[in-house]
């Protein structure tokens, strides 16, 4: 049952801390699904925190020895915010230009199509890189 949908007046937020390794981005996926299920936003929402998560551990410390990444779901009444907390490092996350993204480049080119707004906050320290969704339910009362 999805809390969102059968509570559309209620704000929900959920958040969870994940080890920074490759297994965890499935966790990651089932941990906003399990919270989604029945909404029609959550094959999207699943394939934005796939990404983000994947970004958390491939490019920044979250994905060292030892490293932990977060994911925070806000599930409003109007739309779904999904935040990833990543450890940091030298790269800024952006979207890769056409040319490069033969092999790899695509993952915030998928978020950015599958998102009203995404962003970024934070620094070299620790960022937090975020999507909106908007939920088609809008407005339904179940
Ligand atoms: N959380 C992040 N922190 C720092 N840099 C990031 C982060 N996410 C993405 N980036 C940077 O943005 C670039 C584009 O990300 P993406 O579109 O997912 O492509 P890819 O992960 O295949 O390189 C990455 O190559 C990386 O340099
Ligand atoms: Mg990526």
């Amino acid at each position: 049952m999805s809390p969102a949908l059968n509570s559309p007046k209620e704000i929900h937020r959920w958040c969870r801390n994940f080890p920074g390794t490759k297994a965890q981005i499935r966790e990651a996926r089932r941990f906003v699904t399990s919270y989604l299920g029945d909404l029609p936003e959550a094959d999207t929402a699943e394939l934005v925190v796939s990404e983000l998560a994947t970004n958390a551990i491939r490019h920044t410390r979250s994905g060292r020895a030892g490293g932990r990444f977060g994911v925070t779901l806000h599930a409003g009444t109007t739309l779904l915010i999904l935040a990833v907390d990543d450890e940091g490092g030298p790269s800024i996350p952006y979207v890769c230009q056409a040319e490069d993204t033969d092999q790899s480049g695509r993952g915030l080119h998928l978020v950015d199509s599958l998102t009203t707004r995404w962003g970024v906050h934070g620094d070299e320290g620790g960022r937090t890189v975020w999507g909106l969704i908007p939920l088609a339910s809008a407005g339904q009362t179940v």
